[in-house]
């Protein structure tokens, strides 16, 4: 099959790895032309570290690193039957892209989002093909995680449906059906619970290590929620909050105010240095 997948970042490489790993020709497009090289570059990295672990062969990497085509041209997305867009969080820039697939790519095409906080509904709305449009939420590391949430907008249709969920079986990941709902299952199950972590350590309830261990020694959590929020990045969890808050219109997923002030003084977690935890 042919796919293309729109923004080479942490998400954008990873998707394309694990369709070329699969036997899929894929086009890797973005604006910038030193991401895209970067991204290669971590493709190939990974692809390494799976023949090291005997998981593939070194032909097998070969083969798969000569499927990916890395472009600045989105046109090059025109024949694909599947479309991936991985591209920034904001509702304007996918806007802009999914109104350029629907004009460029064959009718036939499905245009997919990995969002994690937008409306599929919103997205299929800007295209005259809303029965084909549908979300692809991969988990980051995409090689290693499982799941794939498939969402249906509000005119996703059945063979849309159908095809996406027996595209996401043949790569090996498990893919859940989901409605259109902000934050999907995994974010308005997963960003509450951080919230509600981040609540615990500003009423002093208990320290971050406290916390943490109770989700991983009593739960079984692998990552405590607030180790996982730094992970993540503080700012996305931030406006995954705002998400379900505006969204739901429920006071129940207000962001915490030590959240929000741990953003605006610039602790974002890993990438920053600084989180709950410091990483300088
Ligand atoms: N990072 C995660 O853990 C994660 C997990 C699940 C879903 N998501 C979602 O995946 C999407 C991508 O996130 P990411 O973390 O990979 O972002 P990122 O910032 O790592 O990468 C985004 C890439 O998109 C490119 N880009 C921006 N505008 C473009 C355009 N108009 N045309 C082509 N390329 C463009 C940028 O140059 C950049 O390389 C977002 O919607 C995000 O919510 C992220």
């Amino acid at each position: 099959m042919k796919v293309s997948v729109i923004g080479c970042g942490t998400m954008g490489n990873g998707i394309a790895h694990v369709f070329a790993q699969n036997g899929h020709e894929v086009n890797l497009i973005d604006l910038s032309r030193e991401n895209l090289d970067r991204a290669m570059a971590t493709v190939e990295k990974n692809l390494g570290r799976l023949v090291k672990k005997e998981k593939i062969s070194e032909d097998d990497a070969k083969a798969a690193l000569g499927r990916l085509n890395p472009t600045t041209e989105l046109k090059a997305a025109a024949d694909s039957e599947l479309v991936i867009e991985a591209v920034f969080e904001s509702f304007e820039v996918k806007k802009e892209i999914f109104t350029q697939l629907d004009e460029i790519c064959d009718p036939e095409t499905i245009l997919a989002s990995n969002t994690s906080s937008i409306s599929l509904t919103k997205i299929a709305g800007v295209t005259n093909r809303a029965d084909q449009v549908i979300g692809m939420h991969f988990m980051n590391p995409v090689p290693m995680m499982k799941l794939v949430e498939v969402i249906c907008g509000q005119a996703t249709s059945e063979s849309t449906l159908e095809r996406i969920t027996q595209v996401a079986k043949d790569l090996g990941k498990v893919p859940v059906t989901v409605q259109d709902y902000p934050g999907f299952i995994s974010n308005r199950v997963l960003m509450p619970m951080i919230n509600e972590a981040v609540y615990c350590l500003m009423e002093g309830v208990a320290e971050e290590e406290a916390i943490d261990t109770v989700m991983k020694l009593g739960m079984a959590h692998p990552m405590g929620p607030l180790q996982l929020a730094d992970f993540i990045g503080l700012d996305i969890c931030l406006d995954i909050m705002e998400v379900l808050y505006d969204g739901f219109g429920d006071s129940k997923y207000r962001p915490c105010p030590l959240l929000r002030r741990m953003v605006d003084a610039g602790y974002l977690g890993r990438k920053s240095g600084r989180g709950f935890y410091d990483y300088s």
